[in-house]
């Protein structure tokens, strides 16, 4: 069911990988809700090629751009801007990877190199996204700016290894980029906190599906599908969350404020 929440507005759609991808289900929503927007993906994941796939669908322009170059994210702003006819209103960041999580380095033995990798691709390439954009003078007032981010960035998580300081760094950035967006252009920036979700990226963190079952024993709504996440994304590209900003806000079925559930007992218990 579409409520035309993003029509007349213009964006810009990180992240899909393929159809699992959190960006995937955001593209397809934002386009049901109204938006035109641009894809973009780092180039070397084009060549898997199902991004055009998609592209199709939402009748959408794909540009590469490596996050972690601000010269490929000033090219993206601008080609999305001749694209789209104007400055943009939302971007989605849905961006994250680790070498060494890749790599099966653990965090006392990381490798140094791979772990401010990890932190460009998966944090400061938020910071670059923004200063690229305020630069080119490239979002519209009041647009929005939403990365996704894991409770990690707060809570220890052994296996989350060195994407817990990414997503801390993350969070972080999108407070203090936030203040300083609100009072120069009035545009808005927040980090969804989202339960595990079957992805590439998720699936490759160790133990991806213990915790993905105890998130949902946990979670008195269970664990929020990558379809849930996109419709809460969508909610903050609107103009029905003009006044939220600086936010790391919890998408997660209860998860983050339960303390242990009936579930959970009854399998310490043996039942
Ligand atoms: N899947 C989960 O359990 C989960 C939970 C909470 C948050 N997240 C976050 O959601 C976001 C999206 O991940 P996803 O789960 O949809 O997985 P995904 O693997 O589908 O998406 C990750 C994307 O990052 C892109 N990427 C990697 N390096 C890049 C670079 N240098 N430049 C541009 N793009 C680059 C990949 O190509 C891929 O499209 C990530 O920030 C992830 O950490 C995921």
């Amino acid at each position: 069911m579409s409520y035309g929440l993003l029509k007349g507005k213009k964006g810009i759609i990180s992240g899909a990988l393929d159809e699992n991808s959190i960006a995937w289900k955001v593209a397809l929503k934002a386009k049901e809700e109204g938006a035109t927007f641009t894809l973009t993906n780092a180039p070397i994941a084009m060549r898997m090629g199902a991004i055009n796939q998609l592209a199709e669908q939402c009748d959408a322009k794909v540009i590469p751009a490596d996050a972690t170059s601000t010269e490929d994210l000033e090219k993206l702003y601008t080609e999305s801007m001749d694209a789209l006819g104007g400055k943009v209103d939302f971007v989605l960041h849905s961006i994250g990877m680790s070498p060494n999580v890749r790599k099966g380095r653990e965090y006392n033995n990381l490798n140094y190199e791979w772990y401010m990798k990890s932190v460009d691709v998966s944090a400061m390439s938020l910071h670059k996204m923004l200063q690229s954009a305020e630069k080119l003078d490239a979002i519209n007032e009041w647009g929005s700016v939403v990365a996704l981010s894991y409770i990690a960035a707060q809570r220890a998580f052994p296996f989350y290894n060195d994407m817990a300081d990414a997503k801390a760094i993350l969070e972080s950035i999108a407070r203090s980029y936030g203040y300083r967006y609100a009072k120069s252009k009035k545009v808005r920036v927040n980090t969804i906190s989202q339960s595990p979700t079957p992805t590439t990226a998720g699936t490759g963190i160790g133990g991806f599906d213990s915790f993905f079952s105890f998130a949902e024993k946990m979670s008195p709504l269970g664990n929020a599908t990558a379809d849930d996440c996109a419709n809460y994304v969508i909610t903050l590209f609107s103009d029905l969350t003009r006044m939220v900003t600086m936010q790391n806000l919890f998408h997660d079925g209860g998860y983050s404020t339960t303390g242990i559930s009936e579930e959970l007992m009854a399998m310490i218990q043996g039942k």
